[in-house]
């Protein structure tokens, strides 16, 4: 058995579609497929914008310096998550401020947020973690209640959708990621949504090196100007022919991860040293990972070692901020505020999910695992 982590899917309609990319000639940025993309990916999760990014990274930085975020700022974010989220924080040269997570959806818990808001706080940026909206109502309420702009950190949550509503369509911005392991995926690429005209002008600018008419070009004669220190973090068009044909997709991409999850959550039941992921009815949780926790007494890097001997790829289930070095003079890492981050950071499992996995191999990574475990 070689059962891998992940693995994207891919057939004859993506190659047809990047020949014919090729045999057109535009193969940069803002061609006709990132148009394309952005209008279909806009109407997929309802909302007026979207831009193509090379990567979602990249979506978060321009999305805190579309909303004005910088120097003696502050922006809460999940002490549980990869850290792009608070890299991008960094690189506006504001400070991030880390919250405890909620230990049953491994999302940001809600109610620690208020008492780390101070007169700086100017963001929230909810991670849906693994595929599962954050608690979007109280951020919403709470981003109102003190005048706070919202940003999805939606990286691993194309199609998830919360009471209706998708994931990427409910704060001021939304940033998704088509990096391999992501549901739907170009290899590297991202895009971010918004309903509002101005910070969409002002991303698209930012993308493309800070010029003023990045996407009239087309029409008629026209020198523009640079009127902003903008970036070239455009999507090629290549990968939007790519992550379109994955679009069409998505829906069929979701309802297969979510059968593989209800097969796991069934034949891991009784195993009293695993939780398995929980969502709520209305929160239609898509599974880029399926995430386990392990009981304190199960060694977890030791059991990620004895799965790959029998030919099962595992992975950690992602970052606790504050134990990474690179924010220990940026941010308060103090250990006694997030004991669930540590926690879940120590002990979460991410178990193969991708489309093509069976039933027969799932079986078998839970019988490995329960031997392994007994
Ligand atoms: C929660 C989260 N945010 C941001 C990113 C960064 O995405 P990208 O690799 O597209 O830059 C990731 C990547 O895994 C992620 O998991």
């Amino acid at each position: 058995m070689n059962i891998p982590l992940s693995k994207p899917f891919f057939d004859k309609e993506e190659t047809e579609e990047i020949k014919k990319v090729l045999e057109t000639g535009w193969v940069a940025g803002q061609g006709p497929k990132n148009k394309e993309l952005e209008e279909e990916f806009a109407k997929y999760i309802g909302v007026k914008h979207a831009i193509c990014i090379s990567n979602c990274t990249a979506a978060l930085h321009l999305a805190l310096l579309a909303l004005g975020i910088g120097r003696g700022d502050e922006v809460i974010v999940p002490d549980f998550t990869f850290p792009a989220t608070a890299h991008a924080v960094l690189y506006v040269n504001a400070k991030p401020v880390f919250i405890d997570i909620d230990p049953t959806t491994f999302n940001i818990n809600t109610k620690l947020i208020e008492k780390k808001i101070t007169k700086n706080t100017k963001a929230i940026i909810p991670v849906h973690m693994f595929g599962l909206c954050a608690d979007m109502d109280s951020i919403i309420k709470i981003a109102k209640k003190h005048s706070l702009f919202v940003i999805e950190d939606a990286a691993c949550a194309v199609g998830n959708k919360y009471k209706r509503r998708f994931a990427g369509s409910m704060g001021d911005v939304g940033c998704f990621s088509f990096h391999a392991r992501k549901n739907i995926t170009s290899g590297e690429g991202g895009i971010i949504t918004t309903n509002n005209q101005e910070i969409a002008d002002t991303i698209r600018s930012l993308s493309c090196f800070g010029m003023t008419s990045a996407f009239s070009r087309e029409k008629d004669f026209h020198i523009p100007t640079f009127t902003k220190l903008g970036y070239n973090y455009k999507l090629s068009d290549i990968a939007a022919a790519i992550t379109l044909i994955q679009l069409k997709r998505s829906e069929k991409f979701i309802e297969k991860r979510r059968q593989l999850a209800e097969y796991y959550n069934e034949k891991l039941k009784d195993i009293k040293q695993v939780q398995c992921p929980v969502a709520e009815e209305y929160n239609r949780h898509v599974y880029q990972a399926y995430t386990i926790l392990l009981d304190k007494n199960i060694n977890r890097n030791d059991l990620i070692t004895r799965l790959k001997e029998k030919g099962i790829q595992t992975q950690i289930g992602t970052y606790a901020l504050h134990m990474q070095p690179v924010y220990s003079n940026v941010a308060e890492c103090n250990e006694q505020d997030f004991p669930v981050t540590k926690i879940v950071f120590e002990q979460s499992l991410a178990l193969p999910m991708y489309n093509e996995l069976t039933f027969e191999e799932i079986d078998y990574i839970v019988s490995e695992l329960k031997e392994i475990l007994k």
